[in-house]
């Protein structure tokens, strides 16, 4: 048997997207991969207390008012030490410096809560709402060096209602991203996929 691929998982908070990921791991749902390492940029990330509590090695990088390619260094060399195949992008709140996306080309998930291109950046959920679009949903695509803008590997979709706030829209989004997640890096890990251009084709 094929040795299990490695996760490096990066967040900044709750961590309910890195906590569906180890629990699919867990339950076998998403099989041949293994979570290496939980890092985070914030001591009190309650996803990093998730991750001790699952007595997986949780690492805590503050930026320190460092430049953010000072801070990247540090991360991408915990990365490499724990021997991550791949890096998965879980609400970690920072932009990545252009040497950690080329560190890992297109090894680096991330997950947004809205069908891109339309609504990137912060408060996406509420920018679908304010828009009045009748559909919106989640991404799950590689990093590349501009903001939520690289290959996209998965969509799910979701109703807007007319009674939805922010809140009860973000929960029906979350449902479906801690499904997305995890079929997104079962199929990236496969390897059974080509890019082109901008598409992701499963082959
Ligand atoms: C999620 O909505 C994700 O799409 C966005 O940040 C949020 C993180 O939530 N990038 P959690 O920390 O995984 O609960």
């Amino acid at each position: 048997m094929s040795a299990r691929k490695r996760l490096g998982v990066l967040l900044s908070g709750r961590g309910s997207n890195f906590v569906a990921i180890a629990e699919a791991i867990s339950s076998g749902t998403l099989q041949g991969a293994e979570i290496a390492v939980v890092i985070s940029n914030k001591a009190d990330a309650l996803g990093i207390t998730a991750a001790r509590e699952r007595h997986l090695s949780a690492q805590v990088i503050e930026a320190r008012e460092r430049k953010r390619s000072e801070h990247d260094k540090e991360i991408i060399a915990c990365l490499r030490e724990h021997r991550v195949d791949l890096v998965c992008l879980a609400g970690y709140m920072r932009l990545l410096s252009p040497e950690f996306v080329r560190a890992f080309p297109q090894r680096i998930l991330n997950i947004h809560p809205s069908l891109l291109p339309a609504f990137p950046g912060l408060d996406a959920q509420q920018q679908a709402l304010e828009y009045g679009v009748k559909v919106s949903g989640c991404t799950v695509h590689f990093v590349d060096e501009q903001l939520d803008h690289g290959v996209i590997v998965l969509q799910k979709t979701v109703p807007v209602l007319e009674e939805d706030t922010v809140d009860t829209l973000s929960a029906r989004i979350l449902e479906q991203e801690h499904i997305a997640y995890a079929e997104a890096i079962a199929r990236v890990l496969s390897g059974k996929y080509e890019v082109v251009g901008r598409r992701y084709l499963p082959r």
